[in-house]
């Protein structure tokens, strides 16, 4: 059947494993060699606002997404997690869009913001996993995100599944606006073409994390820094590790480093710096720095041309494939879900079935 370990010692480590396979799936079906494969109705043209609702690692993947609708498709894009958005009585477009991100599908707040704007905005999207879900049926359009069932509390492939959707929804809308001209929409659609192979190499940094992972485990709490669409996957990588390794760990922009979390740093306290070699590196590099100068353990998740440029004095370093922007996050998600793992894994707690948390939280 589909749901047993296949030979993993743990369900998360098996979906894990699985993303190169499953983001192979939903590309097949997304994005196909010709272009891109969506309802012909979704059309975002006259789209005044884009709301993005969900919950949790959800939420995060709506996080990065809109960096990606604004700089894409020039669209205003607003988010927030749903036990907020609901009862926050926010302005609703009746020319607006509303998407609602769950892998479940079943989580009570998603479910309830999506039944409060319905008639308040001109359409609802589901981007869940669960095609027969609650939140699928009652939304306007459903997009299955294609990852297979996931059994492991933690989300780890039903997470750059989402991201891959998300990111087809930003090109359709970047083409309908007229925001992406031939050349710019055919170099996205090779970048998330090539995501199955960039994703196998990111797996196999594996071995690296797990001898790095023995360390971390060892720290009381973790910062994750990280700018621009990286800065939800900070975010997400904090959420992972404490989740199931129950380490203290926070994410931040990189930029408000020194507006608090700064304070934290000695040489106790691992910063894992996720900052591929885009625009922003030199301001990320210089933060870094700074971690560095109060004997805090960089970690620097880059690839090979950020790792010359950043030089010497960081704590480890890990290597990913080179891609192009905006869509880094869905290759640095490895690293980030890797790192959780091989965590837990040395402070043995119970990885799949993390204390207090559930797969899918069906009450308020
Ligand atoms: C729970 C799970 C998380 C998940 C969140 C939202 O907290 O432990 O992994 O991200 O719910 O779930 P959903 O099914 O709506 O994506």
């Amino acid at each position: 059947t589909q749901v047993d370990k296949a030979g993993y010692k743990h369900f998360m480590a098996k979906e894990i494993a699985q993303q190169p396979s499953v983001l192979g799936d939903a590309l097949a079906h997304y994005l196909p060699e010709d272009g891109l494969n969506l309802p012909a109705d979704l059309d975002f043209t006259g789209v005044e606002r884009l709301t993005l609702v969900a919950c949790g690692t959800a939420h995060y993947a709506c996080a990065v997404a809109k960096y990606w609708f604004e700089a894409l498709a020039g669209l205003p894009c607003e988010i927030d997690v749903a036990s907020e958005f609901r009862y926050r009585a926010p302005p609703l477009s009746e020319r607006g869009w509303a998407v609602f991100v769950s892998q479940s599908g079943e989580t009570a707040d998603t479910l309830a913001a999506l039944r409060h704007v319905k008639g308040q905005v001109a359409r609802t999207l589901a981007v869940v996993n669960v095609p027969t879900s609650s939140i699928a049926r009652e939304a306007d359009l459903a997009l299955p995100i294609l990852a297979g069932v996931e059994v492991g509390v933690a989300s780890t492939k039903a997470f750059t599944c989402q991201l891959l959707v998300l990111a087809a929804l930003a090109l359709k809308a970047g083409r309908d606006r007229g925001r992406l001209d031939d050349a710019a929409y055919a170099a996205h659609l090779e970048t998330l073409q090539a995501l199955p192979g960039l994703v196998n190499q990111a797996l196999a940094l594996a071995p690296e994390i797990e001898a790095l992972a023995a360390e971390v485990a060892r720290a009381q709490d973790v910062l994750f820094l990280g700018r621009g669409p990286l800065y939800p996957l900070a975010l997400e990588g904090a959420l992972k590790l404490k989740e199931i390794s129950y380490i203290h760990a926070e994410g931040y922009a990189s930029g408000e480093l020194k507006h608090g979390p700064i304070a934290l740093i000695d040489r106790d306290v691992p910063v894992v710096v996720l900052a591929p070699h885009d625009r922003l590196f030199d301001k990320t590099v210089s933060n870094m720095q700074e971690v560095m100068a109060r004997q805090g353990k960089v970690l620097l998740v880059s690839d090979g041309p950020g790792l010359r440029a950043a030089g010497a004095g960081t704590w480890a370093s890990l290597r990913l494939p080179e891609v192009a922007e905006p869509f880094a996050p869905i290759v640095h998600a490895i690293p980030v879900q890797l790192l959780a793992y091989y965590t837990a894994i040395a402070k043995g707690t119970d990885v799949d079935q993390p204390r207090n948390l559930a797969k899918s939280v069906t009450v308020e």
